[in-house]
């Protein structure tokens, strides 16, 4: 009768104690997973925000999704952004990149580029509900299951969404 409610979550900058949960997060939603170590080094980078979404109802719970983002001159590009599988399809993707936006217009970036693999249904949903607009593509750059060889590899789009 009241449709369904999406309670906003809370995004936060990630502190220190965060990277070992988000290295879980990342290896449950991609083939490669990214260590600890390297969420830490790329924390430490001045140019590089890691945000973490969690309950608004439990602010000191779960992580529940991450968008890592990286600055260069006028420019930024998203480098990873998953939500645990239990939790998407909830808006947290959705939050988790509108907080990055506002931070990036704050800080008067001009454009963000993501790449995405031309068969992820979610995410370009998430991207294109937010403006992105697809401008390239590379064909063969994501390796599938299977043997490695060009047939089995699918393609990346390139998408930009100008801030200014
Ligand atoms: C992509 C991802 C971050 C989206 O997070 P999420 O919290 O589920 O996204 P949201 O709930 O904010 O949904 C965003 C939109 O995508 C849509 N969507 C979600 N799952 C979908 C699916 N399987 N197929 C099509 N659309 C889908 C939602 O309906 C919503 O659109 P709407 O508001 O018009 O209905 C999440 O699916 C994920 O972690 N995937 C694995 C990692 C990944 O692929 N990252 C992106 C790499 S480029």
């Amino acid at each position: 009768m009241f449709g369904t409610i999406r309670k906003k979550p809370v995004i936060l900058e990630a502190s220190s104690t965060d990277h070992g949960s988000i290295a879980e997060l990342h290896s449950l939603s991609f083939p490669r997973g990214w260590s600890k170590s390297e969420f830490a080094n790329l924390a430490l980078q001045n140019n590089v925000t890691l945000l973490v979404a969690r309950s608004v109802g439990n602010p000191d719970g779960p992580i529940l999704g991450f968008n890592i983002v990286r600055q260069a001159e006028d420019e930024a590009e998203i480098l990873s952004i998953a939500v645990d599988p239990k939790a998407r399809g909830r808006g947290l993707g959705e939050s988790l990149m509108r907080e990055a936006i506002f931070r990036l217009r704050a800080d008067r970036i001009e454009k963000l580029i993501l790449e995405v693999d031309g068969s992820n249904k979610a995410a370009i949903k998430l991207y294109n509900n937010l403006g992105f607009l697809t401008v390239g593509n590379r064909p063969g750059y994501y390796r599938n299951e299977g043997p490695v060889d060009t047939a089995d590899r699918s393609t990346a789009l390139v998408m930009r969404l100008d801030l200014v």
